[in-house]
């Protein structure tokens, strides 16, 4: 079984953990935090043997065969870089890195070293997004799609007192575009393909973060507005409109249930397998596959998903001069 280290130790990283132990694929064996005291927690939590408070320690233990990337934004590419000198096959959460040269650069690096470097995109992942992909094609021909993910942050009360949380700030690689924006651009780019042209409308706040916004993806005879939020909440679904057909979503990370319904008749059919408790289990499962396998068709596919989805929201930002901490 493969073994794995941590990066970051909030409650996504144990989310993970909880994942990769019920996939039975992956084994945690060391945890890094800044105070070795939080990764003593997380260790003790979850039987991992070691502990580290440095990242190169970490990086250079032998027995580690991954690492999972759960810091800020803006620190994925240092840290994937240096677990990637080492060898290790890195899962990086979204959005993988602040920019495109980032990116290429980590994956020549992953290249070079023989390794792997995936972006934790748990969406696309889920037997459900593959469910839509497929029945996409009965809408008939696509006329426009609005996927959401609008839900009010904590953090964004925080904001409001004064204080300055790492997602609402460009030094940390912050804003809604690239915090949840990234779920539905992804599922549009994983079902629809990269669009040829794309415009963003951002409400800006006065940390010069994307506080809500409005993505346009313009395709050949079909827009799919993408709509995102840390600062307001939504009720209402995401949906595909085909001439014909329309789908409905109940949310797009992760999809739940899908309707399919007739434009003539409005006859509803439902569509979905009920999901896992932990949907991360289903990235941990394909990471693996392609590791085990040495899959680098599967891998050159995800790969493409991540590189079109963070050209589309460097473009945006550049469209806004939304610029973060590591370009300036
Ligand atoms: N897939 C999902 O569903 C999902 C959900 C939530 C978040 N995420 C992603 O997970 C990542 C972490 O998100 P988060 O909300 O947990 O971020 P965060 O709270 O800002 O930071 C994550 C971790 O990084 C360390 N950290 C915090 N501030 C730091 C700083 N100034 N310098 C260096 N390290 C720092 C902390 O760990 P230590 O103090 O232990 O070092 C913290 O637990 C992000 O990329 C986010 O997009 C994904």
């Amino acid at each position: 079984m493969m073994k794995f280290g941590t990066v970051g130790t909030s409650w996504i990283t144990e989310s993970f953990i909880e994942a990769a132990k019920e996939s039975g694929k992956m084994e945690l064996t060391a945890v890094y935090s800044r105070s070795i005291e939080n990764a003593r927690k997380i260790s003790g939590k979850y039987d991992a043997s070691q502990v580290y408070d440095d990242l190169e320690g970490m990086a250079a233990n032998e027995e580690i065969d991954a690492v999972y990337l759960a810091s800020p934004n803006s620190h994925h590419y240092e840290h994937a870089k240096l677990f990637l000198r080492h060898k290790k096959h890195v899962i990086c959460e979204k959005p993988i890195f602040s920019n495109t040269a980032e990116l290429e650069d980590a994956y020549q690096v992953a290249e070079e070293n023989g390794v792997f470097l995936f972006e934790a995109m748990r969406n696309i992942h889920s037997p459900n997004a593959k469910l839509l992909k497929e029945q996409v094609d009965k809408a008939g021909k696509l006329r426009s799609a609005v996927f959401q993910y609008i839900q009010y942050s904590s953090r964004y009360d925080r904001f409001l007192e004064g204080e300055r949380p790492n997602i609402f700030s460009t030094d940390f690689s912050g804003g809604t575009l690239v915090d949840l924006g990234v779920y539905p651009i992804s599922l549009a780019v994983y079902v629809f393909g990269e669009p040829e042209k794309v415009s963003y409308h951002p409400v800006m706040l006065e940390s010069g973060v994307d506080g809500s916004g409005t993505l346009v993806m313009e395709y050949d005879g079909f827009i799919c507005t993408i709509l995102c939020s840390k600062i307001a909440h939504s009720f209402t679904p995401s949906e595909i409109h085909g001439e014909q057909v329309s789908l409905v979503l109940d949310h797009v990370a992760p999809i739940n249930k899908i309707s399919l319904v007739d434009r003539k008749t409005k006859k509803s059919e439902k569509l979905g397998e009920p999901l896992n408790e932990n949907d991360m289990i289903y990235e941990i499962e394909t990471f693996a596959k392609i590791i085990e396998e040495n899959d680098l068709e599967a891998y050159h596919e995800l790969t493409d998903y991540s590189r079109a989805v963070l050209r589309i929201t460097e473009t945006a930002r550049k469209q806004n001069n939304i610029v973060f901490g590591t370009e300036k």
